[in-house]
C-alpha cells in the first residue's frame, strides 16, 4: 500500500502484514496487523517509526512517494520494540545523517539495536521537536508496555501519535477505524489488544492518561491498526475504564485451591472462614473450575490471593501452575500471597509456587501451611493461627 496523506503535510508511511496469524509468540491475529508509521513535514521533517525487519524495502518506498530519504532530518523512535524498530539499521545505511530521537530510558535501547550512539538523543518528558511550521511535543509514557514508550503531539493538527497506546491488531483495506467492514468489532480489537499487551501495566497507564488530559486531540494515530478521526477520545476514555484500579476500596482476599480428594478444599474453606471473621471478603475458588478471564479480574480485586495446591510428584499440580502463570498478565504490583495445601510425604508444591511468586514481584509470607492428608484438629487449629497471620501480613501494608 502507498503513502496515505492524513493531514496537512503528514502522511501514514507504514505497511500491513496481512498474513501474520500471531503476534509476539502469544497473540493470534486473524485479521493480521499493520506496522504504521509516519512522516511529518515541516521546514524539517520528522519520520515517527520504523517497521518490522521484511518489510523494509516497502517502508522505504513509501517515504520515498513523499520526500527522499536524505530530507528526513529526524527518526522519533516510540518504542524499540523490533516490530517498530526492525528498519533503523537500513534506514540509517541509506540516510546515515538521520538524528535519532527517542525517551531518555529509550537510548540504551536503540544503542543496543544500533550497536552504535551517534546521532542519538534521549528526550524528557514535554520536549519539543521543532520541525518549522510543526511541533512535537514529547509525552512519556514509560511501559506503554515497554518502559521506553513515549508519544508526541502534533498541535498543529492535533495528532496524537501513540505508539502502541489504543492500538489493535487489524490489517483491512482501510486506514481509518471509521471505514472498516461492519462485520469487524473495533471496540473488541481494541480491547482484545489492551487486554493482551497493557494489561499489565494498568497503574502505569492511569499516570500515562492523565498527560494526555490537557491536549486537544483530533485524530489518534497508533502504531498498529486503524487511526481514529472520529471520537478519536473515545478510546482515551476507554482505556480510563480498563486501566481502573479494581482493588481500590475492596478489603479482599480470593483463595484458590486445587484438591484431588478434597483435603486441601478443607485447608482453603478453613481459611475462607477465618478471614472472613476478620472483615474480609473471601471469595473460594476450585482452580480446575475458574474461568480463566474471572481468575485474572479476581486477582486484580484482591489485595492478596492465597493459593492451596497438593504435592504430585515432587511439584504443584499443573491446573495451578496455569493459574500462577496469570500473575503476569495482569497488574499484580503490590500483591500478596501465600500458599497451603495438604500432602503425603514429600509437600514441596507449596515452597515452588511460593518462590515462583516471589521471583515475579509478589510480596509472598514465607513459610507455607501444609497438612498431612486429611488434616487432624490439631492442624486445624494451626490453620486458624496462620489464616491469623496472613491477616496481619496483609494489614501491615
Ligand atoms: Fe508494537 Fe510493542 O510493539
Amino acid at each position: 500500500m502507498s503513502a496515505v496523506k492524513i493531514a496537512d503535510n503528514v502522511y501514514w508511511v507504514g505497511v500491513k502484514d496481512r498474513d501474520l496469524r500471531v503476534f509476539d509468540i502469544i497473540m493470534p491475529t486473524r485479521y493480521g496487523t499493520t506496522y504504521n508509521a509516519y512522516l511529518v513535514k515541516g521546514e524539517k521533517v520528522a519520520l515517527i517509526d520504523t517497521v518490522k525487519k521484511g518489510f523494509t524495502e516497502e517502508y522505504l518506498a513509501n517515504i520515498e512517494e513523499i520526500t527522499p530519504l536524505s530530507a528526513i532530518d529526524y527518526l522519533v523512535v516510540n518504542h524499540t520494540e523490533p516490530d517498530h524498530s526492525g528498519s533503523i539499521i537500513e534506514l540509517l545505511k541509506r540516510a546515515p545523517n538521520i538524528q535519532i530521537v527517542c525517551a531518555l530510558a529509550a537510548k540504551i535501547f536503540v544503542q543496543n539495536v544500533l550497536n552504535s550512539d551517534n546521532n542519538l538523543t534521549g528526550l524528557k518528558d514535554n520536549a519539543f521537536i521543532e520541525l518549522g511550521g510543526k511541533t512535537l511535543t514529547i509525552k512519556l509514557t514509560p511501559y506503554m508496555h515497554w518502559p521506553d514508550t513515549m508519544m508526541e503531539y502534533l498541535a498543529e493538527d492535533k495528532v496524537l501519535f501513540s505508539g502502541d497506546g489504543f492500538a489493535a491488531h487489524y490489517a483491512g483495506d482501510a486506514i481509518y477505524g471509521d471505514e472498516l467492514p461492519g462485520e469487524i468489532d473495533l471496540d473488541h480489537e481494541v480491547h482484545y489488544y489492551f487486554d493482551t499487551i497493557m494489561r499489565p501495566f494498568t497503574s502505569h497507564i492511569r499516570k500515562n492518561l492523565v498527560k494526555l488530559e490537557e491536549l486537544d486531540i483530533k485524530m489518534v494515530a497508533p502504531s498498529h491498526g486503524p487511526l481514529f478521526r472520529n471520537q478519536a477520545n473515545r478510546y482515551i476514555n476507554m482505556y480510563k475504564d480498563w486501566s481502573v484500579d479494581k482493588a481500590e476500596g475492596k478489603n479482599q482476599v480470593a483463595i484458590f485451591y486445587a484438591s484431588s480428594y478434597g483435603n486441601t478444599k478443607i485447608i482453603a474453606e478453613r481459611i475462607s472462614t477465618n478471614l472472613n471473621r476478620a472483615g474480609f471478603l473471601t471469595p473460594v475458588n476450585d482452580i480446575t473450575a475458574c474461568d480463566k478471564m474471572k481468575a485474572r479480574e479476581l486477582i486484580e480485586e484482591s489485595k492478596a490471593v492465597i493459593i492451596g495446591t497438593p504435592t504430585f510428584n515432587g511439584d504443584a499440580v499443573k491446573p495451578v501452575w496455569d493459574f500462577v502463570n496469570l500473575f503476569s498478565t495482569v497488574d499484580a504490583k503490590g500483591k500478596k500471597a501465600a500458599t497451603f495445601g495438604s500432602y503425603g510425604w514429600s509437600g514441596e508444591g507449596t515452597k515452588l509456587v511460593s518462590d515462583r511468586l516471589a521471583g515475579m514481584k509478589i510480596k509472598v509470607m514465607p513459610e507455607p501451611f501444609r497438612a498431612k492428608l486429611v488434616p487432624s484438629e490439631k492442624e486445624l487449629s494451626e490453620v486458624d493461627r496462620f489464616s491469623g497471620e496472613i491477616a496481619n501480613f496483609i494489614n501491615e501494608g
